[in-house]
């Protein structure tokens, strides 16, 4: 559907035109003072110079058309009374100035345009990434060690952004690229030898078929790996068994290779469990292991053609350009050891997704300290001609979750703190909050609901911020149900719902009720922010942050709640204004959830 601000542009521009200007100058913004008017068109400013004319005197001129020719071009809602009537557009134009022009619709046509809405399945956002396909890298989790507040940001930002995009339109890919090769690897399984030298995997001579059954659990998985990373410290020959472990385990050694698969096996059911949790899912389950085999021909490639060079020893590819303002070093393909890198895989990744993908774009999601890494992979990428000159590259580097001492999050005892604990942590508090509220809940819905309410909660906490800014893990403020918060909209949705269910209870029909022209200014406010739904999503595609989404359904939220509070609306004595009123609230629950949908949560039946 076409968005309400175009629809009044065409009358802007149409005038502007008739009028002797150039139609272009027509373009209409919502206001920035609500206080006067709820449109405004700064055109006549920008046309002064070209025309030779003081602005005023053209908005002025406009101001006439506008008022005497214009009126709604409904043709866009089918069937719908209100839709039908031929209202005008404009309640109010004015010239003010310097040369502003100043547009305050009619409710009729406000009330026609959000009844076309209402029966559109995407609340009028359009679809303009059609036939783009992206891939999405995000998760990143490393197979062996526990998921994080650092991993966490990525799977919620990463999660919502695929959910956007796909709603504008885009075929997305969502790859969660597993840290699943290199030293870790060959730490963890040095460690397991030495606890468990009898184990069939260090049998050189073992020739059977090894255990079906996992010998470790996660938790010990969890536990071996800071435990190798401190020895290997301290230990060189430890390291250089390390090392030896990890070669093995990537040149096939048969034994190795099976305690690996074991390991990846164990992790990935955990890590499953944990997103299931966290309602994020990825179409590939991709990781640096699959593109091991690929990287000694990509490497060779970039030999021959001379992309790369020799330095030190190493293989680089200088990637610092003249506009630089800081110093970009080269970017290492092979150590003077031979060994690849975590730059390698990356660019051993794009080839591949080139080949089997061919997506338009490539965006990463991580930490903002990886930035200067994905400066040099790109810019590696292109130079090798791993991608087209038109593919995009993006990079969202996100700030660290931290404490509300300001500095990264960390558990009493110092550690890292486990995501799964901070879900808990959060849960439990939820749990007791809800329980003072509904008594009606059962323990087991308390529970539900909690755990529904606790995800809103954290993933609001986080998409309502900028990606790139650090925010503060603060648990008491994240489960407030009142201001900015997740569980605030979700709170919101649960009131609509509940109004809903008694308006059916009483033998109203939500399905036939019709959305009439405001009756009140908080009514109205309530309209006008519901135009704007598409427009909010498809903001946010182009910025690739959720922020503005976030912002538009917390706005939407407080108009519901002001027209709410000041209305009465089960017990209003005209059934026509009664409908009207349901009708509003019906749209504004389609808004609401479709919203919260694509930032990756859902709301409860009651909390
Ligand atoms: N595993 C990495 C980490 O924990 C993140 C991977 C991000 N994706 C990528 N293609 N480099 O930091």
């Amino acid at each position: 559907m076409e968005t309400i601000i175009k629809q009044i542009e065409a009358n802007v521009a149409k005038a502007f035109e008739e009028a002797g200007y150039d139609a272009a100058l027509g373009t209409v913004t919502v206001s920035n003072r609500p206080d006067l008017c709820e449109f405004q068109c700064n055109g006549a400013m920008a046309g002064a110079k070209k025309y030779g004319k003081a602005p005023i005197v053209i908005a002025e001129e406009v101001a006439a058309r506008l008022k005497e020719s214009v009126t709604a071009d409904a043709a866009q809602a089918d069937g719908d009374a209100a839709a039908k009537t031929d209202s005008a557009v404009f309640a109010k134009v004015e010239a003010v100035k310097p040369g502003f022009l100043n547009l305050t619709l009619t409710e009729d046509y406000v009330a026609a345009y959000i009844a076309a809405l209402a029966k559109d399945k995407r609340c009028g956002a359009e679809e303009p990434y059609q036939g783009k396909k992206i891939v999405l890298d995000y998760g990143g989790p490393n197979i062996a060690k526990p998921l994080h507040v650092g991993h966490l940001r990525s799977a919620v930002i990463g999660e919502s952004l695929k959910r956007i995009l796909r709603f504008a339109g885009a075929e997305v890919t969502g790859d969660i690229h597993m840290g699943d090769w290199g030293l870790p690897m060959g730490l963890v399984a040095t460690e397991l030898r030495h606890r468990h030298p009898d184990w069939p995997y260090f049998d050189e001579s073992f020739t059977g078929s090894y255990p079906k059954e996992s010998l470790f659990t996660v938790a010990e998985l969890e536990e071996v790996y800071p435990a190798a990373s401190a020895k290997s410290k301290e230990d060189e020959a430890y390291k250089a068994e390390a090392m030896e472990a990890t070669r093995k385990i990537q040149d096939g050694d048969k034994g190795y290779r099976a305690l690996w698969r074991e390991i990846m096996r164990t992790s990935k059911a955990d890590l499953k469990k944990v997103y299931d949790r966290l309602h994020v899912s990825f179409d590939l389950w991709k990781g640096e292991a699959d593109v091991h085999e690929i990287i000694p021909g990509m490497v060779e490639e970039m030999k021959r053609r001379e992309y790369a060079h020799e330095s030190d020893g190493a293989l680089v590819i200088d990637v610092a350009e003249e506009t630089d303002k800081k110093e970009i070093p080269p970017c290492i393909i092979l150590k003077s050891d031979g060994a690849a890198l975590y730059a390698t895989t990356d660019l051993a990744t794009i080839e591949d997704r080139m080949k089997n993908i061919r997506p338009d774009g490539m965006i990463y999601l991580t930490d903002k300290r990886q930035e200067m890494h994905f400066v040099q992979v790109f810019r590696a990428a292109r130079k090798a001609r791993l991608v087209l000159p038109e593919t995009e590259l993006a990079h969202i580097g996100f700030g660290t979750v931290n404490g509300k001492d300001g500095k990264p999050y960390k558990t009493r005892d110092g550690g890292v703190p486990r995501l799964e604990n901070l879900l808990d942590e959060i849960a439990a508090r939820m749990q007791e909050r809800i329980a003072e509220g509904d008594r009606d809940l059962s323990e087991a819905e308390t529970a539900n609901v909690a755990e529904q309410v606790s995800l809103a909660a954290l993933k609001y906490a986080d998409l309502s911020n900028q990606p790139a800014k650090d925010y503060v893990f603060d648990p008491e403020k994240f489960t407030a149900f009142e201001g900015d918060t997740g569980p605030y909209l979700l709170y919101t949705i649960v009131r609509i719902k509940s109004i809903l269910r008694k308006y059916g209870e009483g033998g109203g029909s939500v399905k036939e009720a019709r959305i009439r022209p405001a009756g009140s200014a908080a009514e109205k406010t309530l309209q006008l922010t519901l135009t704007g739904f598409g427009e909010a999503v498809m903001r946010s595609a182009k910025e690739l942050s959720a922020h503005g989404l976030c912002a538009f359904l917390y706005a939407l939220s407080n108009d519901f709640n002001s027209f709410y509070h000041e209305t009465k609306i089960l017990t209003e004595e005209d059934e026509a204004v009664k409908a009207g009123y349901i009708a509003l609230l019906a749209l504004t629950l389609k808004e609401l959830e479709t919203g919260i949908g694509l930032l990756g949560f859902e709301a409860p039946e009651r909390m």
